[in-house]
C-alpha cells in the first residue's frame, strides 16, 4: 500500500470511530447559559493543549514539511485560544485563575509519549483535528441554537476552516512519510489510540457537565 492509499484507508477507519460523536445527545435540563462558561473553558483548554504539543514537537521534528505543518498548527491554535478568550471576556465568562494546561488532559499526556514523526502527525493532525473539527460542527450548531451568534461566527469563519486545514495538511505529510508497512502500522496505532483517548475524555466530560456537546480544538 502506498502512502496515499494508506492515508485514505486510515481516514475511513477514523471516520467510523468518529461517527459516535454524531449520536444524538441526551438532554440534561441544565440551563444553556450555565453550560456555556464550562464549554468555553473546555474549548480554551483544547486549543492551548493543541498549541502546546505542536510547539513542543517543532524543534525535534527533522522532516521539513512536518516541521512546518506543526509550526503552523501551533500558531493557529494559539490564535484560536486568543480569539475565544477575547469573546469570553466580552461575554463576562470569569477566567481569573483559569490554568488551561493544569492538569494536562489524557489526550495531551498520550501525545507526549509519541516520538516518531509519522505517529505524531497521524495522532495530532490527522486524527485529532478530524475529531476537533467534528466536535466543533456540533458546538457551532449549539451556539447558534442558544443565540450565541458572535461566537458561532468565529467557529464558522475562522476556527473550523483552520481545523480542517490542519487535518488536510497532516494527511498530505503522512502520505509522504508512511510508505513502509511498519511505519503505517505505528501511525495507525497512534491515530486509533488518540481517538480512543479522546472518546473517553469526551464521554466523561458529557457525563460530568451534562452538556449536550463538547468543543474540540
Ligand atoms: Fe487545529
Ligand atoms: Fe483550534
Amino acid at each position: 500500500m502506498d502512502g496515499n492509499e494508506f492515508v485514505n484507508k486510515l481516514k475511513a477507519e477514523n471516520e467510523s470511530i468518529l461517527a459516535k460523536i454524531d449520536e444524538p445527545p441526551i438532554a440534561s435540563g441544565i440551563p444553556n447559559g450555565e453550560l456555556l462558561a464550562t464549554l468555553i473553558k473546555m474549548a480554551l483548554k483544547n486549543e492551548m493543549e493543541a498549541a502546546e504539543i505542536a510547539a513542543e514537537w517543532v524543534s525535534t521534528t527533522q522532516e521539513l514539511p512536518a516541521k512546518l505543518a506543526l509550526a503552523r498548527h501551533a500558531g493557529d491554535e494559539a490564535r484560536h485560544y486568543q480569539l475565544i478568550e477575547e469573546k469570553a471576556r466580552a461575554m463576562r465568562v470569569p477566567l481569573e485563575g483559569f490554568r488551561p494546561l493544569d492538569p494536562p488532559s489524557p489526550v495531551l499526556t498520550y501525545l507526549r509519549t509519541l516520538t516518531t514523526t509519522p505517529e505524531r502527525v497521524a495522532a495530532a493532525l490527522v486524527a485529532r483535528e478530524a475529531m476537533g473539527g467534528r466536535r466543533n460542527v456540533q458546538f457551532l450548531a449549539f451556539l447558534d441554537r442558544i443565540g450565541q451568534h458572535d461566537l458561532a461566527a468565529l467557529y464558522r469563519d475562522v476556527i473550523n476552516p483552520d481545523e480542517d486545514c490542519h487535518h488536510r495538511s497532516g494527511c498530505a505529510v503522512l502520505a509522504e512519510l508512511a510508505t513502509a508497512p511498519e511505519t503505517q502500522q505505528a501511525a495507525r496505532r497512534a491515530a486509533v489510540s488518540l481517538l480512543e483517548t479522546g472518546d473517553r475524555v469526551r464521554s466523561k466530560a458529557l457525563q460530568s457537565t451534562g452538556a449536550p456537546v463538547i468543543p474540540g480544538c
